[in-house]
């Protein structure tokens, strides 16, 4: 294991204004999220599509690394470019999710735990020959107002996320840990910062078991916010202090950085939350991001599938990119939403 290469690929991800872009859909959800603007999921239209993301402008600046899905760390431009070549050479580092998705729990009816420990060794040596620098894994854990997630599902969950995360460093990629409280529901942001709080004890106690350097992974949690069906928001400033609160109460300072993913928030307010973060002063991790849909939404919307409108949808995503890299530091508003 060289821990050096580790330290230096995790800090580079989350350097100065840097963050992630996750464009790691599977099969299934780009095919959702193609279906919002009319588009059919060829692989040719998979590929047009990250080609663009990947050629936009700019981005380089905010993006420290890109996590890519199996089929798209195989894929070229249309130039013949492989895309990790190309984001590699602009500064990016490629990364790869190697989960195999969230099954049900046998006995454990509500609870999810994510599959994809078979054959991962063998898997990773392959993804870091294809130019891949760090990997992800989703854990989901479901939640509802009162028994869900049992403290078994997370314990499952925290399991699997360390088994993985020592696997890659083992063969010399760094984890990106994603443990994901969902936002859909009707709980409080008092029921989310207390499950939020319980699942980060639980993933830090097996990733110590499991010999994990905490030097060499980034963790990428989600904010602490209210469920999407909750009659009470919590407002910006709420979020970013519960939010550093847990944080700052479960993650060991010597994690370098903390991704955040934006689980159906609106591109605005993950934007904004991040900011207010770091607007608070600094923490003992950079607080970055790793946004799939607060990065796309806008850029998805403008593309529609069509070449003519490719240079729009690239602005959309450079903006994006260029926001965010604001919010690093707490120097965003929300009034910059409206120039161009
Ligand atoms: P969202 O930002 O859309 O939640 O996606 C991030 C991600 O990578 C989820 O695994």
């Amino acid at each position: 294991m060289n821990i050096d290469e580790l330290e230096s690929v995790a800090r580079a991800i989350v350097a100065r204004q840097k963050g992630v872009l996750a464009a790691d859909e599977s099969s299934p959800t780009i095919k959702k999220r193609f279906a919002s603007i009319a588009v059919e999921s060829t692989e040719e239209n998979r590929r047009r599509y990250r080609e663009l993301l990947f050629t936009s402008d700019g981005i380089e600046r905010t993006l420290g690394g890109v996590i890519l899905f199996d089929e798209t760390l195989r894929q070229s431009t249309r130039d013949g470019v492989p895309f990790p070549k190309l984001l590699s050479g602009r500064g990016i580092a490629p990364g790869i999710k190697v989960d195999e998705g969230a099954k049900a729990l046998a006995r454990y009816p509500g609870d999810r735990v994510t599959e994809g420990l078979d054959g991962l060794r063998e898997r990773l040596v392959e993804y870091r020959q294809l130019g891949a620098r760090f990997a992800k894994w989703r854990a989901v854990i479901d939640i509802d107002e009162r028994d869900i997630p049992t403290a078994f599902a997370i314990r499952a969950n925290a399991h699997a996320l360390a088994r993985y995360a020592a696997l890659c460093q083992e063969e010399g990629l760094v984890p990106i840990v994603e443990p994901e409280v969902l936002m859909d529901g009707a709980h409080g942001i008092e029921r989310c910062e207390a499950v939020t709080a319980q699942v980060l004890e639980a993933v830090f106690a097996e990733l110590d078991a499991h010999r994990v350097l905490l030097e060499g992974m980034l963790l990428k949690p989600n904010m602490v916010i209210a469920g999407m069906k909750c009659v009470r928001q919590a407002g910006v400033q709420e979020v970013a202090v519960a939010t550093i609160r847990c944080l700052r109460r479960h993650v060991p300072a010597a994690v370098p950085g903390i991704v955040f993913l934006s689980g159906g928030q609106s591109a605005e307010d993950a934007t904004d939350h991040l900011n207010a973060m770091n607007a608070m002063g600094r923490q003992p991790w950079e607080l970055s991001f790793s946004y799939g849909r607060a990065l796309q939404a806008p850029v998805l919307a403008a593309w529609q599938g069509l070449d003519a409108n490719v240079a729009a949808a690239q602005r959309a995503l450079s903006k994006r990119c260029h926001l965010n890299g604001l919010a690093r530091n707490g120097s965003y508003a929300r009034s910059m939403e409206e120039d161009g």
